[in-house]
């Protein structure tokens, strides 16, 4: 039986990754879902499985060392999924010190509690045991405007607190994978949309602000590039990581989907306008005039773009949701859920909106 801890399964990518096992695994897994909570995590999201036999929710800080400790030694954990982190760059910029406890200090309260479950007194470790980092793209740094991709051998650059506490994060894997040969892979991915992101970032917070006939917030110019990939698409890529990858490999997860910040808002307004009713009040709202430019983010990074060769290549990976179809899903997926919008923009969020935005 694989046994699978998975951190910050409450978030957009964890819960994503939860039901992606569950629909792929059926019954022949066993989930144990680690997550703190925070503003970021919602267990709305995993309302449909939470009910399943082979499937637990534990709410823990992953700085907790006993509890995660007493985690391992009470079930027989032989894999490892690690999400929970602090994930958006604005609020990293706000208030970095707690991007490092989590991100930073986090993992290597992860590392440490897997490290003492799993090594053997030789120092080595059951075979079919390992630990999945999952990382971001951010960690490269920036790339120019025309040509250029992250490779697995870019060197780091990381530009904002988020990056920066990601970067060590990834740092400390590689450390326990060349110290003590411990048994890991890192994957850096890189933009995800799809259902269940919180509309703090760009794509959510564009669709909800237009339903709701509130500005458009383009940091910047607005032609800052991101290498968007459908979220179904990442959880894949983990999975098929964790079972074929080589152990001690890093592996980047993008589809070659780059796309400037202010294409992405066109084509949702487009999008909405299409699925609304003449009928509809909002329609007649949902217009190119609330378009605002706002300040830009600071050290606000010009493009990303991965090469997906290494994952393509050794483990056979692909995006299957080519853009146009994911941004169709997921814009469908938000008119389907706008209770869970409310609900989750209700309270800390509308706070969070108001400083960022209301300056
Ligand atoms: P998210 O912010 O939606 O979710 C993070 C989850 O972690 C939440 O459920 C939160 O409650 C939990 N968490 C935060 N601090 C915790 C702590 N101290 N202890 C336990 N749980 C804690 O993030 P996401 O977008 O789903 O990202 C998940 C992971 O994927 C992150 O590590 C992120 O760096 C990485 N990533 C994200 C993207 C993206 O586009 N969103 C792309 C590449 C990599
Ligand atoms: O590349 C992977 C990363 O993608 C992940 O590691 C991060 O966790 C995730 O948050 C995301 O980071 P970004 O900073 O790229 O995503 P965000 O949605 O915050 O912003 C996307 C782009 O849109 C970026 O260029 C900033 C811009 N933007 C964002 C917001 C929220 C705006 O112009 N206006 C906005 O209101």
């Amino acid at each position: 039986m694989k046994t699978y801890l998975v951190t910050g399964g409450a978030g957009f990518i964890g819960s994503n990754f939860i039901h992606y096992l569950f629909k792929k695994y059926g019954d022949d897994i066993r989930v144990i879902n680690v997550d703190k909570l925070t503003y970021a995590g919602n267990l709305e999201n995993l309302k449909d499985i939470e009910d399943k036999s082979n499937y637990q929710f534990v709410k823990a800080d992953i700085c907790d060392s006993e509890t995660i400790q007493t985690l391992f030694e009470n079930n027989d954990i032989n894999r490892v999924v690690h999400f929970a982190a602090e994930s958006h760059v604005d609020r990293s910029i706000k208030n970095p010190d707690v991007f490092v406890k989590t991100n930073v200090l986090g993992t290597l309260t992860m590392l440490n509690a897997a490290k003492a479950a799993w090594e053997k007194e030789d120092g080595t470790y059951p075979e079919d045991h390992k630990f999945l980092h999952v990382s971001t793209d951010e960690v490269y740094g920036s790339l120019e405007e025309e040509g250029g991709y992250f490779y697995e051998t870019t060197p780091y650059d990381p530009h904002s607190p988020y990056s920066a506490s990601k970067a060590s994060s990834d740092f400390l894997v590689k450390a326990y994978m060349d110290t003590y040969r411990f048994p890991a892979n890192i994957t850096n991915c890189s933009n995800n949309y799809g259902p269940y992101q919180f509309p703090e970032k760009l794509i959510p917070l564009m669709i909800n602000n237009a339903l709701n006939g509130k500005n458009l917030p383009v940091y910047g110019d607005g032609k800052n590039v991101r290498d968007w990939l459908y979220v179904e698409d990442h959880c894949k890529g983990i999975d098929m990581v964790m079972e074929k990858g080589r152990l001690f490999e890093t592996y980047n997860i993008g589809g070659h989907n780059e796309k400037q910040n202010i294409e992405i808002i066109h084509i949702i307004l487009d999008q909405l306008r299409n699925k609304l009713e003449d009928s509809d009040p909002r329609k007649a709202a949902v217009s190119e005039d609330l378009i605002t430019y706002v300040t830009d983010r600071k050290g606000h990074d010009r493009r990303y773009a991965i090469a997906p060769d290494k994952i393509k290549a050794e483990v056979g990976w692909y995006p299957e949701t080519m853009f146009e179809e994911g941004i169709r899903k997921t814009i469908d997926w938000y008119f389907e859920h706008e209770d869970w919008m409310k609900r989750v923009t209700s309270g800390d969020y509308q706070k969070y909106y108001e400083e960022m935005y209301n300056r």
